[in-house]
C-alpha cells in the first residue's frame, strides 16, 4: 500500500506540468492512491491579475485541491514541486512546510519518502540551491530523501542531468517544459515509489 502526494506551487504552469507528470508516473509505478495538490496562493489578487499568464494559470487550476497536513500524514511518498525564487523555493510552498510543526513534533514525518523538483527561467538560475534548501527541511523531518541521481539513462540526457531533482528551464515562458524534463520527473517519481515500497517491505520484516 503506497500513497503518493504530489504537492506543488506554480505561478505560470511549468511546475504544474511537472506535477501532473509526477502524478501520472506514480499511478503507472503502481501507487495505490495518488493526490495532486497545490499549496495556497499567498500573493495578493492584484499581483496575480497583473500577469496574464499567472491569472490564466490560477483560473485553470482553480479546481485542484489544496494540500493540508492531513495529506502529508496520509502519504508514504511526497513529491514536492516549486519554481525557483531568487535561488530558493517559493514562499507559498515554504508557508505550507511551516505548518508541519505539529506533525514533526509527533514524529509523524519520520521515514516519509520525499523527492523534489523545480523549474527556473535560466539554466544557471539556482536549481540546485532550491532543491538543497528543501532538503534542509527533510533532514529535520527525518524523511528519506530519494534523489534521482544518475540512476537511469534518462538522467544522462543533457537536457536533464540534474541528480538533485528534475529541473526544467522555462526561459520565462509559461508551461514550457521539455519532454526530456517530463521524462526525468517520471523516472524520479517511479524511483521514489519503488524505494518506498522496498522500505515498507524492509521495515515490516524487521
Ligand atoms: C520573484 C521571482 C523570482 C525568480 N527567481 C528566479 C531565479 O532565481 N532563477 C531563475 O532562473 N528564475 C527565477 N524566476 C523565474 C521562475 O523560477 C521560472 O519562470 C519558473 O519556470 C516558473 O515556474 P512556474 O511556471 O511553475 O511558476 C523567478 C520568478 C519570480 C516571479
Amino acid at each position: 500500500m503506497t500513497n503518493v502526494a504530489v504537492i506543488y506551487y506554480s505561478s505560470t504552469g511549468n511546475i504544474h506540468a511537472m506535477a501532473e507528470a509526477a502524478a501520472r508516473a506514480a499511478e503507472k509505478a503502481g501507487a495505490d492512491q495518488v493526490r495532486l495538490l497545490k499549496v495556497a496562493e499567498l500573493a495578493p489578487a492584484a499581483a496575480v491579475e497583473s500577469n496574464p499568464a499567472w491569472a490564466e494559470h490560477a483560473a485553470a487550476t482553480a479546481d485542484v485541491a489544496e494540500a493540508s497536513t492531513a495529506d502529508l500524514e496520509w502519504a508514504d511518498v511526497v513529491l514536492f514541486g516549486t519554481p525557483t525564487r531568487f535561488g530558493l523555493p517559493a514562499a507559498q510552498l515554504k508557508q505550507f512546510i511551516d505548518t508541519t510543526g505539529g506533525l514533526w513534533s509527533q514524529g509523524r514525518l519520520v521515514n516519509k519518502v520525499v523527492s523534489s523538483f523545480t523549474s527556473t527561467a535560466t539554466g544557471h538560475g539556482g536549481q540546485e540551491s532550491t532543491l538543497l534548501a528543501l532538503n534542509n527541511t527533510f533532514y529535520h523531518w527525518g524523511a528519506i530523501i530519494v534523489p534521482p541521481g544518475f540512476a537511469d539513462p534518462v538522467q544522462f540526457d543533457p537536457a536533464n542531468g540534474n541528480p538533485y531533482g528534475a529541473s526544467s528551464v522555462s526561459g520565462y515562458a509559461p508551461r514550457n517544459v521539455a519532454d526530456a524534463n517530463l521524462a526525468a520527473v517520471e523516472f524520479q517519481t517511479r524511483r521514489a515509489v519503488e524505494i518506498a515500497a522496498a522500505l515498507r517491505r524492509g521495515l515490516l520484516n524487521t
